[in-house]
């Protein structure tokens, strides 16, 4: 594997091939913990890994240097994913300053006992020279949480990202240009979209900061490095921060005997014109975490449910929940779903989507138990309308 970055700046992580649940997130595709060694006149490791892996860290940074000499450990972000292996990592590096911002030390003060701990606390601005190298600070609050900061070389051009430009993607490679560049964009899309998409106004202001600074690397906390596609990977940032919206219509639904299936598939054959992508999901074969990758760049969403006790389909309700708070914006939307003896479903889900702030177009189209041809009918309407405003939207139409 090749995990040199440049001369003497190694990757030191642990690639976590095999997990396929991160707090919820579908990480079918594994996932890595990026720590990385920057040897200088002083040592520097900045970040390191989920704590059942804190061994292979120390075994990975022992394999480069004596483990008496990292003078520094930076902590870019407090979540366990990274810092669960600190503990381990201060006890075995003896020399070592723990480097972060002051809500970071609060933070880390709350998982573990710090008490012995070197600390040094840097912000925005702040330099530590490493001899040749250095490394300077900027915070990023929010982007993924409050204490979180990006690390920089100046002289090697080199953005430690944490969180921000990562990607859930386990591999053997380790940079942008040695792997399937549309498996990562993919992959990358679905992080944004999981994680840091509620905080989309603080990467806006973040994007501003980075412009500010010659990137040639992006040496993020999952996944691989950017090193040939830097430019895309800020851009697909900049638009995924706005939610910018594709010709895109989604057919989003749960159905208990088949009612609601039956609208979805009439509103998804109204939606697919020359022009629009239209993709319809069954809750019960998808997931969460695809859900919200492929709401994130929708203009349109068509949501359905079943009535179940009064109230929506248990799994479309999570759907839903989850969604909430992600806080996708700007969709254009319209709940749909079939009843029996009570109403709870369409109306559920239109409660959902107005909570959600989205722009309704209509009432929810309901049936009492199955549809007949004048309701698919209108259903297949409501979708060419559906993908008509898709269409307008992202200035098509
Ligand atoms: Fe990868 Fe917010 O932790």
């Amino acid at each position: 594997m090749n995990i040199t970055l440049r001369e003497n700046i190694e990757w030191v992580g642990y690639v976590d091939w095999t997990v396929r649940d991160f707090h919820g997130y579908d990480t079918a595709r594994g996932a890595t913990y990026n720590a990385y060694l920057v040897r200088d006149e002083k040592t520097a490791l900045i970040d390191a890994v989920k704590a059942p892996f804190a061994d292979q860290l120390i075994k990975n940074v022992a394999a480069l240097t004596g483990l008496d000499k990292v003078d520094y450990i930076v902590c870019n972000h407090a979540e366990p994913d990274h810092a669960g292996a600190l503990p381990a990592a201060m006890a075995a590096m003896p020399n070592a300053t723990l480097v972060c911002d002051k809500k970071c030390i609060d933070a880390l003060g709350e998982h573990f006992d710090v008490s012995g701990w070197k600390v040094e606390i840097v912000k925005t601005g702040d330099t530590i020279s490493l001899g040749k190298r250095s490394l300077s600070f900027i915070e990023t609050p929010m982007v993924h949480w409050p204490e979180s900061m990006f690390t920089y070389i100046p002289e090697e051009k080199i953005l430690f990202s944490m969180d921000a430009f990562g990607q859930h993607y386990a591999s053997s490679q380790r940079f942008d240009d040695e792997v399937n560049i549309n498996d990562v964009l993919y992959e990358a899309k679905a992080y944004y979209a999981n994680i840091v998409m509620p905080y989309g106004k603080r990467v806006t202001k973040t994007l501003e900061v980075a412009a500010g600074i010659d990137i040639e690397m992006i040496a993020p906390s999952h996944g691989v490095i950017w090193r040939s596609h830097v430019a895309d990977i800020v851009k697909c940032y900049s638009e995924w921060a706005v939610c910018k919206p594709a010709p895109k219509v989604l057919v989003i639904y749960d159905s208990m005997w088949d009612a609601t299936g039956q609208m979805a598939r009439a509103i998804h054959a109204g939606a697919s014109v020359a022009g629009v992508q239209a993709e319809l999901i069954f809750i019960r074969t998808s997931n969460i975490t695809k859900i919200a990758t492929e709401v994130m760049d929708a203009a349109c969403v068509a949501f359905g449910s079943s009535t179940l006790n009064a109230t929506l389909l248990p799994q479309a309700g999570a759907a839903l929940l989850y969604l909430h708070g992600l806080r996708p914006v700007d969709k254009t939307a319209f709940a749909f779903g079939s009843y029996g003896w009570g109403m709870g479903g369409p109306s559920s889900v239109n409660e959902w989507l107005e909570k959600m702030k989205w722009e309704i177009i209509r009432e929810p189209i309901r049936t009492k138990y199955n549809p007949d041809e004048e309701t698919l009918e209108i259903c297949f309407q409501a979708g060419r309308e559906l993908a008509q405003k898709a269409l307008e939207i992202t200035g098509n139409g």
